[in-house]
Parts: C-alpha cells; sequence; structure tokens
C-alpha cells in the first residue's frame, strides 16, 4: 500500500528514557545517592503527591520484560542513561560491579531484541557526593565526569555506537541555578552561567575520551532542548527579544556542541552584566576539537515571546528575563491536559535551522511527546484510547517528514517515553508513555497509541 509518509530506510523509531525516571532501586544494588535521593529525603514536599525517586518504574527488575515489550511494539532503537551514580557510587573512584552486571544485561538484552541502544551518560543525576564538591561549579567535577565518560565508553563500547554526554543541559542550569526546580535551588545568574560553562567543558572532555576510545562505527553527541523562540511580531524590539531568548536557551549549547564555539552577543551580555565564568587557557582549543557527530533534539513546545513591557527591577537578582516576557498567542493550540502549546511545525523550523545554520549535522528527535494528567479518564474496553498522542505524534512526524524532503538529515523519532515515568517535582502527574503504569503495583497496560506506533514502525511511515 502506498504511503503517503514514507520514511528514510533504517529510520530509527522508538523512545527515551532515563536512568533515575525509570530504574528504581535507588537505594539497592551499590548504588550511591545522587542529588534527587538527596532532594526527596530532605523536601519530599517538593514533589507531586510526595512521591519520590526510590522505586519509579522499577526497571531495575523488570528490564527483561519491558524490552519485550519495546519489541512488540515496534521499538527499533531505545535510548537510555546511565546513573552515575550507581556505576560510581561516590562519583570517582571504585566502580560498582552491580552496576556493571546491569547495564551488561540490559545492553544485551535490548541487542537480543533487536533495539539499539543509544546511551546518554548524564540525565540530571548528579552524585550527590560530588555535588557536595559543588557539582558543575567546580572544574574537578567536570574530570570526575569525563573519568567516568571514559568508563562507559570502555565497558560498553564494544556493544554500544551511539553515545551521548548529556541530555538537557540547560535545564539542570535553569532548575538548579536560575528558576528553583532542581537541586541545589541556587537563585544566581552567574552561578548559573559557571555551570552551564562548566558543562560544556565537560561535554568536549567526555568527547575527546571518546575519540582516544576508538569505537567502531561509534558516534558520540549531545541531546539538546531545542524551543525555538517565535517573536510576537517583526517589530525591531520583539525580534531582539526573541534573539537574545534564543541565545541564551538555545545557542548557549547548540553552537559550542556543534559550531565549536560561543555566540559573540551571549559574550557580550554575560560580560556587559558582570556574569561571564571563570574559563581556563586552552578551553577554547578543547571546545572547538570537540563538537559532536550526531544531535538529539528534544522538542515538546515552542518559547514565544515579546519584548519587555516593564524595566526589571534593579535590586532583583539578573535573569535571562531581563530582556523578553513571554507571550500567549491569542488562538494559540493548547494541550488542555497539560498547558502546553503544541506547535507541531517548530520541529520543521528547527531542522531547517540545523541545515541551514549548523552544517545540517546528523540528528534525529530524541524526545517529543504528549503529557497528560488522570489518563485513566480515557479507558475503553481496558484500554487508554489516546487517540490525542496519536494526533500528537502523526502531526510532528508529517513536519519532520517534509524537513526531509527538504533534505534534512533527521534518521529518526523516539517519543518521551517507553512506560509513565516519574518526572522529577512532577512525579507522576504528567503521563507521557506508550504504556500506563499503576504506581503501586506497578503493573504495566499498553495505550493504543502504542499499537498505532508499532504500525508506523513496520511500515516505516503512514
Ligand atoms: C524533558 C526531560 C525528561 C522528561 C520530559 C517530560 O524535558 O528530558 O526527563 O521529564 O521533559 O517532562
Amino acid at each position: 500500500m502506498a504511503k503517503e509518509y514514507q520514511f528514510p530506510e533504517g529510520f530509527w523509531w522508538g523512545s527515551a528514557t532515563s536512568a533515575t525516571q525509570m530504574e528504581g532501586a535507588a537505594n539497592e544494588g551499590g548504588k550511591g545517592k545522587n542529588i534527587w535521593d538527596y532532594w526527596y529525603e530532605t523536601e519530599p514536599n517538593r514533589f507531586f503527591e510526595n512521591i519520590g525517586p526510590e522505586q519509579t518504574s522499577d526497571f531495575y527488575h523488570r528490564y527483561k520484560d519491558d524490552i519485550k515489550l519495546m519489541s512488540q511494539i515496534g521499538h527499533n532503537t531505545f535510548r537510555m542513561s546511565l546513573s552515575w551514580s550507581r556505576l560510581i557510587p561516590n562519583g570517582r573512584g571504585e566502580v560498582n560491579e552491580e552496576a556493571v552486571t546491569f547495564y551488561n544485561n540490559v545492553i544485551d538484552e535490548l541487542i537480543a531484541n533487536d533495539i539499539e541502544p543509544f546511551v546518554n551518560l548524564y540525565h540530571f543525576d548528579m552524585p550527590l557526593n560530588m555535588q557536595q564538591e559543588g557539582g558543575w561549579e567546580s572544574r574537578e567535577v567536570t574530570d570526575a565526569y569525563a573519568e567516568y565518560a571514559q568508563i562507559c565508553f570502555r565497558l560498553f563500547g564494544d556493544r554500544v555506537t551511539k553515545w551521548f554526554t548529556f541530555n538537557e543541559p540547560i535545564v539542570p542550569v535553569e532548575g538548579g541555578y536560575l528558576y528553583d526546580f532542581h537541586y541545589p535551588n541556587v537563585v544566581d545568574a552567574s552561578r548559573a552561567a559557571q555551570v552551564a560553562y562548566h558543562t560544556m567543558i565537560a561535554h568536549a572532555k567526555a568527547v575527546e575520551a571518546f575519540r582516544d576510545c576508538e569505537i567502531k562505527d561509534g558516534k558520540i553527541g549531545i541531546i539538546l532542548n531545542l524551543t525555538p523562540s517565535y517573536p510576537r511580531s517583526q517589530n525591531p524590539a520583539d525580534l531582539r527579544a526573541s534573539r537574545i531568548a534564543d541565545l541564551f536557551f538555545n545557542r548557549s549549547f547548540l553552537d559550542p556542541a556543534v559550531l565549536g564555539e560561543y555566540p559573540e552577543e551571549l559574550i557580550s551580555i554575560l560580560r556587559e552584566h558582570g556574569q561571564l565564568p571563570k574559563t581556563e587557557a586552552g578551553d577554547k582549543e578543547l571546545i572547538q576539537a570537540n563538537t559532536a557527530d550526531i544531535l538529539g533534539v528534544n522538542y515538546y513546545q515552542p518559547r514565544r515571546v515579546k519584548a519587555k513591557e516593564h524595566l526589571p527591577n534593579p535590586y532583583s537578582p539578573f535573569m535571562p528575563d531581563w530582556f523578553f516576557d513571554n507571550y500567549e498567542m491569542p488562538g494559540r493550540k493548547m494541550n488542555p491536559y497539560r498547558g502546553w502549546e503544541i506547535y507541531e511545525k517548530g520541529i520543521y523550523d528547527i531542522m531547517i535551522n540545523l541545515k541551514d545554520n549548523y552544517g545540517n549535522i546528523e540528528s534525529f528527535i530524541s524526545e517529543n511527546g504528549m503529557g497528560v494528567q488522570d489518563e485513566n479518564r480515557f479507558i475503553e474496553n481496558g484500554e487508554i484510547q489516546d487517540d490525542y498522542r496519536i494526533e500528537f505524534i502523526r502531526e510532528h512526524l508529517k513536519w519532520l517528514h517534509k524537513a526531509i524532503e527538504e533534505g534534512c538529515n533527521a534518521k529518526g523519532y523516539h517519543l518521551w517515553t517507553f512506560i509513565d515515568n516519574w518526572s522529577w517535582m512532577n512525579a507522576y502527574k504528567n503521563r507521557y508513555g506508550f504504556i500506563s503504569m499503576d504506581v503501586e503495583t506497578k503493573e504495566r497496560k499498553t495505550k493504543k497509541s502504542a499499537y498505532w506506533f508499532k504500525k508506523v514502525s513496520e511500515n516505516n511511515g503512514f
């Protein structure tokens, strides 16, 4: 049957998750604590319905059945992350053999099911010990991270060829150092800039270590949440607002990771406001020499901005938001179950930008998805009828398809996420999975969208 949207041969169909959100067993198997375990212990009330990360999806014990499910719903690829504090409980030093066995088993099981593992090294989960040394504010922690990365390449690089240094590295900067939604709950832009900068240094050191390991057919990249900044209008003031939002939230990582250098305008804004991070001789060369081979793109919603309406309070802490206000476009399409705008064309705009301005780097959609609260209200005949999710995926895929037809180098699509998982402060508030999970019993049930996706994967289009 002729399909309207046929994707290139070998297209990656699958989903993504992270260690903390999926594994559970937070205090088992010799795992050390990370900042999420610690923050939950000290402030459980900050988490939706007081649910913490101890159990999450219990993938640690159920990975075999879960991987079978992945294969049943058409996955040919799956992105997971390794937990740094599981593998190296203190962040540096001794490697935990139980963790090595666990990750070996998961990787082998995926491969046995014809699912290629994509492995990410860091998904918001700083080992507590490293945080106590200053986290990404500390230059030494970037060395510890590079050692951890090298250990991972050596342990698993014989079977894993797609590697990623970080998932959404801007998010811990925003959450932990600007807007108070991640530990350590600091509000300080110059510390935020240092954290962002050191994350990039850590990335470059890991890429350098990767090149030394000479993994056959190996590729290494980074996963960024690229959120196009759309100006309210073409008025120069609105255009400036959107350009600066783009500098802070997209280009702060995209430019150094792909082009090997920071945007001049970002540097000059930070300089003007006294927020530049500390650097060391040789950093420029390090970043330049270690750009990404492949880029994962996470896309959920656009950012709409307009020129600032009021001057910022001069006594308030310096913030990126000093340069723009958020803009609610009248008539925007909403996901009413989550409060986010849905703008499918954003995926196309991102890809065209990568083609035109970033050397058309090999990329894929590494996260896209729709969070919905109380999905059980959509159960019919025992199955969640998540037609809204099918529509969401389909409409995004159409735009991705158009981008590919126009020459964009996109190789796959991963939904966030495989199974409803623990989403940081939101815990289980919004459900994103192909598979639902009962938080108490951990019982899994396949949603309608999973069966739809299986067909899309089998037909390589729709
Ligand atoms: C992303 C993040 C994921 C997940 C998702 C849905 O930004 O990478 O960890 O939480 O949002 O909320």
